[in-house]
């Protein structure tokens, strides 16, 4: 029986165990132990959770492949054809190219240290990666409009499934941070993981959005965006739930370029400028306990010009100590003592800052943090115009 368990234990290291027709085998002392063994529970268990992590060579083929990625040009110039070949094209697009991203991903959660990579929370958005590829890399080809539509609603679905991904890893990522030395490698993780997932929904969505006639919209491209709108509902929506948090809640103001207006991809935008917001108006309402009739104003500046546009957002909210000011960047450092609430805080887990750093990145861009300690922070966004002649960054 020991010959065996070894057996076992070798072939799972080399991950041969696994396919699907184990062959019998007789020991000299002539013992069938495959059957018995398979059948028993706790080879089962092992077998089925082994088996989704292991035996992935479609995985393994596909993650060997480089991503296409696109310009936002050609999002916003891929003209709308009347016979809606234009949808064809993007949805064979997309079949091909999200199991080769999505394999990425997987390879990203195999190269996690043992021990984080074990905990069942970052474990189950692994196995939904797993799932996601298998369910996309097995569809079938998209050639008319009933399969087009067909890989939309597998589309819509799987976004759908996805939705919580990154409060997922940030829960599992703050459950697994006390055996984590290297922090370097989990930033680099969650960097890599948060960008490429940022690129495949905003692609989704982008395809779905094709199909919806919506005025001023080329798919998620909103071609007279203005930042002013989208900052004031923002600040709207993060001044009342400060109100409804802390009771009270500080003005905010807007100067600058407030009539700008040029095309961009507005939901990575919504996100980042979220965040920023919320950081400001909590620091805010907690550096000003004893005097809350008096709060000092939450003032955001826009600049917009030909090469790029910039936000700042200036709090007089006391600013960041100096001993912690090295950690505001580290996913899952949070100041807010209650690290479950995602509402007016540091971001859901810590999340917020790096998370928009990355965000912006993604698009080009650069997040920069200044702040004068017993004063107040100011945050500077700077993206660049997705249409200009310089290529900023690819989706
Ligand atoms: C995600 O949201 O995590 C994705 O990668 C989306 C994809 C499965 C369609």
């Amino acid at each position: 029986h020991r010959n065996i368990l070894t057996v076992y234990g070798c072939k799972l290291i080399h991950g041969e165990i696994l396919s699907s027709n184990v062959q019998t085998r007789h020991f000299s002392d002539d013992v069938v132990y495959k059957p018995d063994l398979r059948r028993s529970t706790e080879f089962r268990e092992r077998s089925t959770s082994v088996t989704s992590f292991y035996n992935q060579s479609a995985i393994d083929q596909y993650a060997k492949a480089n991503s296409v990625r696109l310009t936002p040009t050609t999002l916003l110039y891929a003209g709308k054809i009347p016979d809606g070949s234009h949808l064809l094209r993007s949805a064979q697009y997309l079949h091909k190219e999200l199991p080769v991203r999505i394999a990425h991903r997987i390879k990203g959660f195999r190269n996690l240290p043992f021990i984080v990579g074990c905990n069942p929370t970052i474990l189950q958005v692994h196995e939904m990666y797993i799932r996601a590829f298998n369910i996309l890399s097995r569809h079938p080809p998209v050639d008319d409009k009933a399969s087009e539509e067909k890989f939309s609603e597998t589309l819509r679905t799987l976004l759908d499934d996805h939705k919580d991904v990154v409060t997922l890893l940030a829960e599992g990522f703050s459950e697994c941070r006390k055996h984590i030395e290297d922090e370097e490698l989990i930033k680099q993780f969650l960097d890599r993981t948060l960008k490429s997932r940022l690129g495949i929904r905003l692609l989704c969505e982008h395809h779905l959005a094709l199909h919806n006639e919506q005025p001023n919209h080329v798919g998620i491209i909103d071609v007279n965006f203005s930042p002013r709108k989208l900052i004031e509902q923002k600040a709207e929506f993060v001044r009342t739930i400060c109100e409804s948090k802390y009771g009270y809640a500080p003005n905010f103001r807007l100067n600058g370029h407030l009539h700008g207006r040029f095309p961009y991809i507005p939901p990575p935008l919504e996100y980042i400028v979220g965040e920023i917001l919320k950081n400001a108006f909590r620091a805010s309402v907690e550096s000003n306990m004893d005097n809350l009739n008096n709060i000092p104003d939450v003032v955001v500046t826009i600049a917009v010009n030909d090469v790029d546009f910039v936000v700042r957002v200036s709090d007089r909210g006391g600013g960041i100590p100096h001993k912690i000011i090295n950690k505001v960047w580290n996913y899952n450092f949070t100041t807010s003592g209650t690290s479950t609430d995602d509402r007016v805080n540091g971001g859901l887990y810590g999340f917020g800052l790096p998370g928009s750093r990355a965000y912006a990145e993604f698009l080009g861009g650069t997040l920069l943090l200044e702040t004068m300690q017993g004063v107040g922070t100011d945050i500077y966004l700077r993206l660049c115009h997705i249409d200009s002649s310089r290529e900023a960054f690819r989706i």
